[in-house]
């Protein structure tokens, strides 16, 4: 068929009004991605693409505290990007009451570990498979371990993804940091990334307990809604891991700090697991510095900053760290 009425056609259906320029910004975004489609699909994808960009620029328009960008997900409807990389269904995230204790402060304006010496490894990408709780998880253990033990190594997401299911993690589908931390403890130890490099699939578990270089004591849960008990963490221990809702706008996020009145604030709705790597506050707006593992293209060079103090789309219902 040929595609100029290919291309009216797909616009007829849809009512949906495609500008040349509309198509130019979407040649432009599919070659810095190294995109390549069909013909069906790219008149989809081109569709898709415009919607989101018109939500990124009225947003962008407006005076909100951080601003929305193309990135890899400009492609993607919310319900194809919840697929692929948020969890399924909601995980057993309530530490009710947790077993970690807080001291009394007082506590540093900011801190952000990136700066405090070599405890934090490169922002990595996960990929198809719903596995953030995974990336959360090492992510944690790594600066734990670096800061304990003056070394960073990359540790390993795949033997989690293939091993950590008695713990009621699930894969691709979802699982919780506290509960990965549990498997941790109980296997006796975590392999790193070169010894159990990451795939992305779900497969046969192969874990070598005497190739472990990882590993952990006690899991510190931090109460639900804690929100100051994780300052005190990150402000006096580590790291923390920690869950929260992605909403769609979350999707496009660029830089600023990220807030919404869309997103919820309960245990239930928490769909994606991140590391606060750090806190401060920007013209007296405190935000969290955080972690993210949809690579370092997405965000601020893989990180973005959220609003702090107000429990965030449930940022603080499930966050842990492991004690070694
Ligand atoms: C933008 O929002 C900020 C914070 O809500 C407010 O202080 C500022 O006055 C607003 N600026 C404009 C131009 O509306
Ligand atoms: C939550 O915990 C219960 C009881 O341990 C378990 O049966 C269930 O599969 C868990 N849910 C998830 C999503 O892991
Ligand atoms: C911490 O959370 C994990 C998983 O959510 C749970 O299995 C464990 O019992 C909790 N630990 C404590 C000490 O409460
Ligand atoms: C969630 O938000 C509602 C409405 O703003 C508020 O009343 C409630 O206290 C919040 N709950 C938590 C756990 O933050």
């Amino acid at each position: 068929m040929n595609a100029l009425l290919l291309f009216a056609l797909v616009s007829a259906a849809s009512a949906f009004y495609l500008s040349e320029q509309d198509e130019f910004h979407f040649k432009s975004w599919m070659a810095q991605q190294n995109k390549v489609y069909s013909l069906k699909e790219y008149y989809e994808r081109l569709q898709i693409f415009t919607e989101n960009k018109r939500r990124i620029d009225k947003h962008n328009e407006g005076n909100h505290s951080f601003t929305m960008g193309l990135n890899q997900f400009s492609d993607m409807t919310f319900s194809e990007f919840r697929k692929s990389f948020l969890w399924s269904e909601p995980q057993n995230c309530s530490a009710t009451r947790g077993n970690y204790l807080s001291s009394n402060g007082p506590y540093p304006d900011s801190i952000d570990w990136r700066n405090k010496g070599n405890y934090v490894t490169d922002v990595k990408n996960q990929g198809g498979c719903g596995s953030c709780w995974t990336f959360s998880t090492t992510g944690c253990l790594e600066s734990v371990t670096a800061i304990t033990h003056g070394k960073l190594v990359p540790l390993s997401e795949q033997q989690l993804v293939d091993c950590a299911q008695d713990f009621n993690n699930h894969g691709c589908n979802g699982g919780l940091p506290s509960q990965a931390f549990e498997y941790i403890m109980y296997s006796k130890g975590l392999m790193a990334e070169t010894d159990y490099p990451y795939t992305a699939i779900e497969g046969v578990c192969k874990y070598d307990p005497k190739a472990a270089i990882a590993y952990v004591r006690e899991v510190m849960n931090i109460t639900a809604y804690d929100e100051m008990g994780m300052v005190d963490a990150v402000a006096t221990r580590n790291p923390v891991s920690f869950a929260f809702e992605v909403t769609p706008d979350f999707m496009h996020y660029h830089q600023g700090v990220y807030t919404s009145t869309k997103c919820d604030n309960t245990t239930d709705k928490v769909n994606h697991a991140v590391l606060a790597v750090g806190y401060g506050k920007d013209n007296g707006s405190p935000y969290w510095i955080v972690k993210n593992s949809w690579s370092s293209d997405w965000g601020i060079n893989g990180y973005f900053l959220i609003e702090r103090g107000k429990n965030m789309c449930g940022l603080a219902a499930c966050s842990s760290f492991p004690v070694l």
